[in-house]
């Protein structure tokens, strides 16, 4: 069973007379220890898609099941209570609390767990330290640097041992030098199993993941696995690909 499972999810926000389709019947499945880029255009319905997929939001129509649990129709202190198991959060602006240390930060989710103090900064250390941000952990954000704090962030993200880490443009505030090194912290992350869903509009971005699912005004046009992403869509002879297997003996 997959980790992830839409089945015709629809998201449809009213503004007085006007209906706005975000996203019209997606069907998805992610399984787990997967790492998938979400590319569109601006308004396409990425940050729609992953709302629902983070359990921040409800959708208008289909169903959701997350580890085998239907969470499309759960209130909204449920919703919270699976959010707060399941789901890491990284997002472009990096939201943390801008009085707090770097460690409290990323103690915040174990508070919300109800994990005793000890255990929540013995497990916030480990997460900087993966992050390797041991040495700033007394800093407060305004005395961090734009990657470093993201580094917090994902150390965050991290800390409740989430079974999704869900980033929405997580290198859209970095310089392309410091976006790189987050990128590799993601590409650490997913090598160790997690599974990593990242929101993008930069192909270069995407290219690190392993599948690209690609949203055109509220619908999934495309969605392949990278290698096959990434050669020219049409026209012209076949791009040198690698030669194929030798024939296998014996089958
Ligand atoms: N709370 C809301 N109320 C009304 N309309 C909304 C709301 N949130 C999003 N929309 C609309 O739904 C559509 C999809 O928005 P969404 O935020 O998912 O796009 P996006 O792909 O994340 O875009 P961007 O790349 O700019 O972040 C847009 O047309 C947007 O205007
Ligand atoms: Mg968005």
């Amino acid at each position: 069973m997959p980790l992830i499972h839409l089945e015709n999810l629809s998201r449809r926000y009213v503004m007085g007379a006007e209906v706005i389709h975000a996203l019209r019947s997606v069907s998805l499945s992610i399984e787990k220890g997967e790492y998938v880029a979400i590319m569109g255009a601006s308004g396409s319905g990425k940050s729609t898609l992953m709302n629902l997929i983070g359990c921040l939001d409800t959708p208008t129509e289909g169903r959701y099941q997350l580890n085998g649990h239907e969470v499309s129709s759960l209130d909204d202190d449920q919703l919270a209570e699976i959010r707060s198991r399941e789901i890491g959060f990284v997002f472009q602006t990096f939201n943390l609390l801008p009085r707090s240390t770097a460690l409290q930060n990323v103690e915040l989710p174990l508070v919300y767990a109800g994990v005793s103090r000890s255990d929540r900064q013995a497990r916030a250390i480990e997460a900087l330290t993966h992050v390797g941000l041991l040495d700033r952990m007394r800093h407060k954000p305004n005395e961090l640097s734009g990657g470093q704090r993201q580094r917090v962030a994902i150390a965050r993200a991290l800390v409740a041992r989430p079974s999704i880490i869900l980033a929405d443009e997580p290198t859209g505030s970095l310089d392309s030098t410091t976006g790189a090194e987050i990128m590799s912290l993601f590409g650490e992350l997913s090598d160790k199993g997690n599974t990593v869903i990242l929101i993008t509009h930069e192909e270069s971005i995407a290219l690190r993941a392993r599948r690209i699912v690609r949203l055109r005004d509220g619908n999934i046009f495309a969605d392949k696995p990278v290698l096959e992403a990434s050669l020219p869509e049409t026209e012209g002879e076949a791009p040198p690909g690698p030669p194929s297997p030798p024939a296998r003996a014996g089958e």
